[in-house]
């Protein structure tokens, strides 16, 4: 029986599974971005990473026209294998002095899905709604959820315990429980989901789509040094690091990275909320070059390849976690 999928919005339906890759600060680029449309899910990526010299013309319009143009291609190619839709993350921080020029950018191009992520804004969600698009707003606890959707957001993105880059602390099964006492709307997990069987333990415990992001880091079309991904590879969950010191927000960190930089992993200071900063010229982006995020999900990354691989992989245990599943009950 084909998945029952009517109740999410148009963009998030008929995915080949029900996963979203995560935008990945640096990493995300239009290569593997496109990649992972092609591949039968959402593919995203910062609309930071696109950043242009002095005077030069915004890159975040040349990517997305890039990305349609492609897309599109490809569609037209293969019209019974579709791509996916894309979405373009906006950190919405006060700090970030770009987010009204993109967003303009993004409603010129119709940006079909709209992930936002540190702080909820109506202006922002107004916007995606005024090209029709939809926004998935990143939360850590209910408390934001409740605020994300009072001020517009059409979904959640649920940012687990075990979750690369900036994460929560919450169990998965607390989250979501909590969540869906009140909120039927579209619901992704983020937080270690990098096998099939995971996603079908997120769909399993409410949530309507998986949210990825470390498994695609170790692969050809990522924006990343070959040292990182080698690094993803070698490790596992006991080698994530979570800490508030490199950007002021709770995150979670290769510890090999944090040793390279010559830090003691087992002990780094805290950091407070007031030093995030994402202007241009900041030097805390460069953080992210040195010191290298990951989520605790690694031990299932066995080798750096194309991304499409991960998606073939996922979809095929995702498949048959579930056959194997669905045997107890009929
Ligand atoms: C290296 C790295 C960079 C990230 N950058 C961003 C970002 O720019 N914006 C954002 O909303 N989330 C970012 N995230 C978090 C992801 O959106 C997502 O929550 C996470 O990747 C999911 O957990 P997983 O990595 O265990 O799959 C980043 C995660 C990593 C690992």
């Amino acid at each position: 029986m084909p998945r029952d999928d009517s109740h999410l919005p148009k963009a998030l339906q008929g995915l080949r599974v029900p996963m979203v890759a995560s935008p990945l600060f640096i990493i995300s680029v239009p290569e593997l971005v496109i990649a992972q449309c092609k591949a039968g899910i959402v593919g995203s990526f910062p609309a930071l990473n696109a950043r242009e010299g002095e005077g030069e013309h915004p890159l975040l319009d040349t990517w997305l026209t890039q990305i349609k143009e492609e897309l599109d291609r490809h569609n037209q190619a293969n019209p019974d294998t579709p791509a996916a839709p894309y979405a373009v993350n906006q950190i919405v921080h006060r700090s970030n002095g770009r987010l009204d020029r993109d967003l303009e950018i993004c409603v010129k191009h119709e940006v079909p899905i709209w992930i936002t992520s540190l702080g909820a804004r109506v202006e922002v969600n107004e916007a995606a709604h005024s090209c029709g698009g939809i926004v998935l707003h990143d939360i850590i606890n209910n408390r934001f959820a409740k605020k994300a959707i009072e001020k517009g957001a059409d979904g959640l993105v649920a940012v687990a315990a075990g979750a690369g880059g900036h994460a929560g602390e919450q169990s998965p099964f607390a989250l979501i429980r909590e969540i869906r006492e009140w909120f039927e709307g579209p619901l992704l997990l983020s937080g270690a989901i990098a096998t099939g069987e995971s996603l079908l333990a997120a769909r399993a415990m409410g949530a309507d789509l998986g949210y990825t992001g470390t498994p695609f880091i170790a692969t050809d079309e990522a924006n990343a040094q070959q040292e990182y991904k080698q690094m993803i590879v070698d490790s596992g969950a006991e080698d994530i690091v979570y800490s508030s010191l490199f950007t002021g927000v709770w995150g979670n960190y290769l510890r090999g990275s944090v040793e390279a930089a010559g830090m003691d992993p087992d002990n780094l200071p805290q950091a407070d909320s007031s030093s995030m900063n994402f202007s241009e010229g900041s030097s805390k982006p460069k953080a992210w070059k040195t010191i290298w995020g990951s989520g605790q999900g690694i031990g299932a990354v066995k080798s750096i390849g194309p991304a499409g691989a991960i998606v073939d992989r996922m979809a095929a245990e995702y498949a048959a976690a579930g056959k194997k599943l669905a045997a107890e009950f009929f």
